[in-house]
């Protein structure tokens, strides 16, 4: 049987990658002090540089976007700094990457913001759960509902993150609307019954990310800029009544800015069972290369890339553990396996020293 086209290179926008297998994008919780990205980091993400793609780790595109310790952000000259030393290193190693863009809306917690700030939110409804503070863990607290007139504020984060990172040499940025962060805040009906014109309709809970996508493509141009969505995943508390309609419009009127990729989420972290979603509806909606994610191994990659419906697949778990995850998939080689102890912060230990294969012929 003639090799999977996993393995073969695609046209993705400008850029041929060599594969089509993409390191998802991965909350490490590894920036130094100022959540500036350190020479550590720029290893670890040269070490995977034969993904076709990386997408870096949700990164803060302010202060107040900001969630969790350690997370890097794109905000200040000295990020911008630091994620220069990554993108150079990954294309050294002849990688492409794009920077996700993050704004984490009421997933944050005072003592991460600025001057003890209330975490922003489409509405003030609290979440369930608790926040990773640097004290531990903390209830979420009641959100402050953003007024309208703050709303270009909002898209101005974006912009200037977008601008930060064309000049930290990324190939492009993904625009986080996925798990429950911000932009997704305003896609869904359970978080979004707004009376302005950003929540109530479909439209309506749709307008911010489309205002975002306007100004980010206008500095990236669309063929550079990929969107994340997961229609069905209850991370972070959120719901949405009817994720079939709520994302089929979202889909559709993605269209219009001929982006490089859309990156479905297809499972619920939450590991709730029951998807009665129509991914393939979904994916006839939108008129782009797709790319598929949550829980994919080497046959399904395969299947999924060869008879539809995806044109590329990201892979999130497997990257941690396996630098060299295209040549073991390619060879059918067993994977390392991956230490969830190791997943969020801590040092180069279960980040930077897990072998490739030719380490282990050595
Ligand atoms: C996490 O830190 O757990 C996290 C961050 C971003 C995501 C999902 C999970 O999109």
């Amino acid at each position: 049987m003639a090799p999977s086209t996993l393995y073969e290179p695609y046209d993705l926008g400008p850029y041929t990658l060599s594969n089509r297998i993409v390191m998802a994008p991965l909350t490490r919780s590894r920036a130094g002090a100022g959540n500036v990205p350190q020479d550590i980091n720029a290893e670890y993400y040269g070490q995977r540089a034969t993904a076709g793609l990386i997408i870096t780790e949700a990164s803060q595109i302010s202060p107040q976007g900001c969630g969790y310790p350690s997370t890097p952000g794109i905000h200040s000259p000295e990020q911008v700094k630091g994620w220069i030393k990554v993108t150079k290193e990954v294309h050294d190693r002849g990688g492409r990457i794009f920077l996700q863009l993050w704004h984490v809306g009421r997933i944050s917690h005072p003592s991460l913001q600025e001057d003890g700030a209330l975490p922003v939110a489409p509405m003030a409804l609290q979440p369930r759960g608790d926040a990773f503070t640097y004290q531990g863990l903390k209830p979420f607290v009641m959100p402050r509902a953003l007024e309208t007139g703050e709303i270009p504020g909002i898209v101005g984060q974006y912009r200037r993150a977008a601008e930060n990172a064309l000049m930290a040499g990324f190939d492009g940025v993904e625009v986080h609307a996925a798990n429950g962060y911000l932009l997704d805040q305003f896609l869904r009906d359970g978080t979004n019954f707004r009376t302005d014109g950003y929540g109530g309709s479909r439209r309506n809970r749709s307008r911010l990310l489309m205002e975002v996508l306007e100004t980010v493509t206008g500095i990236w141009g669309g063929e550079r800029v990929g969107v994340r969505l997961s229609p069905l995943n209850g991370f972070n508390d959120i719901s949405d009544t009817d994720p079939q309609a709520t994302f089929g419009h979202v889909v559709e009127a993605l269209n219009r800015f001929g982006l490089a990729y859309l990156h479905a989420v297809e499972v619920d972290m939450t590991g709730k069972l029951g998807d009665t979603f129509d991914w393939q509806k979904l994916r006839n909606a939108f008129d782009g290369p797709y790319m598929a994610n949550g829980g994919y191994g080497r046959e399904r990659a395969e299947q999924s890339i060869d008879s539809g419906p995806a044109d590329l697949v990201s892979f999130g778990v497997p990257f941690i553990a396996n630098p060299d995850l295209p040549a073991r998939l390619a060879e059918g080689a067993t994977l390392n396996k991956a230490d969830p102890e190791t997943f969020y912060g801590g040092d180069s230990r279960g980040y930077t020293d897990y072998p490739t294969l030719k380490d282990k012929a050595a």
